[in-house]
């Protein structure tokens, strides 16, 4: 599999992103309530890696920060690094961001962590648990587009929940609010759409166009995507 990728990434139809550096996060984030127990999300990974193999074929050199997963790693020129919390991915996707291109944030970050870590598995002797006091975990995508130079191309996603309407202002929201030069609106009220599917529907919005495409295999979405990236650099 690995020698069919370099061969076709090498002989492949464009290698519009050679030279390029690309930095992608996907799947989701598992944020531990104690030894056995965590605060997660159905994320699988699938739509990330799908994108960072398709960078690679395209010629780019590929880091992918990946949260956890059932996938293999992508074969090809991917860096494939596997994290288990949103303060790891952050730290992994600092420390390659000033040398990056084009970063494609995909993954689905728990937006809170447990305060505390539980040490021993919590035992079901008590007749209710109180509460789990949760801390929110930092933003990755906000903390790079903070940092992000002129030249570097910062992508985002919205995965949202809502009528079409709201789903668009949202997704422009966070396009504004993590300083995002593109952002990929997918809604779980499209069949077909968002987590655990081969398949997805997505709008790719940014400052001054948004295009929609049809319901897609995860490889042709990302090739879209890609698509509408390599167009803007
Ligand atoms: N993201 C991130 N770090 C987080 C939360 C989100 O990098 N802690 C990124 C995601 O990878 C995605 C984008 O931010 O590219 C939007 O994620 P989403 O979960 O839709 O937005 P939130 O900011 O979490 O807003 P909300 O949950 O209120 O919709």
């Amino acid at each position: 599999e690995k020698i069919a990728a370099v061969l076709d990434a090498f002989f492949g139809r464009q290698l519009s992103l050679k030279g390029k550096k690309v930095l992608v996060t996907a799947g989701p984030t598992y944020e531990r309530i104690d030894p056995v127990r965590f605060i997660g999300n159905f994320s699988t990974g699938k739509m990330g890696y799908a994108i960072a193999a398709e960078a690679a074929r395209r010629g780019a050199d590929v880091t992918l920060v990946s949260g956890p997963t059932d996938l293999p790693d992508p074969a090809g020129s991917v860096n494939t690094v596997r994290v288990e919390i949103a303060r790891q991915m952050l730290a992994a996707c600092e420390s390659v961001f000033a040398q990056t291109d084009i970063a494609v944030m995909s993954a689905a970050v728990a937006d809170y962590a447990p305060k505390h870590f539980v040490d021993r598995k919590i035992k079901r002797e008590h007749d209710s648990v109180d509460s789990i006091e949760l801390v929110k975990n930092p933003d990755i995508a906000a903390t790079l587009g903070a940092c992000k130079r002129a030249g570097q191309l910062l992508v985002g996603f919205a995965l949202e929940t809502g009528a079409t309407a709201d789903a668009e202002a949202n997704a422009r929201e966070k396009l504004d609010r993590k300083n995002l030069d593109m952002i990929v609106l997918n809604t779980l009220a499209d069949k077909g759409a968002g987590f655990g599917t081969d398949t997805n529907k997505v709008t790719v919005i940014g400052r001054d166009f948004a295009e929609a495409f049809q319901l897609k295999s995860k490889a042709e979405v990302a090739s879209d995507i890609l698509d509408c990236i390599t167009d803007r650099l």
